[in-house]
């Protein structure tokens, strides 16, 4: 293996790396602290989020009540260790169960499908894949959608 080849593969490696970093509950919590009121009656979306594993969804689901949500809708990405090519989202309301919806495609956020989940969402919570937070942020603000950053 050449030293060229090599070290894009330890950079990939560490993008990938980066991109399957799971945001850590009690730092959800204290960030979100500051946006509790935005809350109410929104449709909130995690749209970089496997409902299995996420504690954003673990922090919408627990709180759903207390923040009075109208929707949580948590899409996941195709799981690349899995042999299925398609990603899933979970819905909850206050009026019913959670569903699992399997999408047509992978889940990828910038996708028909998710991109139409976006849209009908009033706020958007995720840490999403490090190497595409550019077009992450940019599918943000084409749809219109605020982006949050906190002046501390
Ligand atoms: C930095 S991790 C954060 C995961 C979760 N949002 C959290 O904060 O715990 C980024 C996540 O985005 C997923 N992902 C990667 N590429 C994606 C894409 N194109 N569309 C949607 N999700 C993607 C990865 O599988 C990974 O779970």
């Amino acid at each position: 293996m050449t030293r060229k080849v090599q070290h894009s593969l330890l950079r990939n490696a560490k993008v990938n790396k980066k991109d399957e970093f799971y945001t850590q509950l009690k730092d959800i919590e204290s960030e979100l602290k500051h946006y509790e009121s935005h809350f109410k009656d929104q449709v909130v979306f995690c749209n970089c989020d496997d409902p299995k594993v996420s504690n954003f969804f673990n922090y919408f689901s627990r709180d759903f009540k207390k923040l009075k949500l109208k929707k949580l809708i948590t899409a996941c990405y195709k799981n690349p260790e899995e042999d299925s090519e398609n990603g899933f989202y979970s819905e909850s309301s206050s009026a019913n169960k959670m569903k699992i919806i399997h999408f047509k495609g992978d889940g990828d956020f910038r996708s028909e499908e998710s991109i139409e989940l976006l849209k009908k969402s009033d706020v958007v919570v995720t840490n999403p894949p490090f190497s595409l937070f550019r077009e992450y942020v940019a599918q943000l603000i084409k749809h219109d959608k605020k982006v949050g950053n906190r002046v501390r």
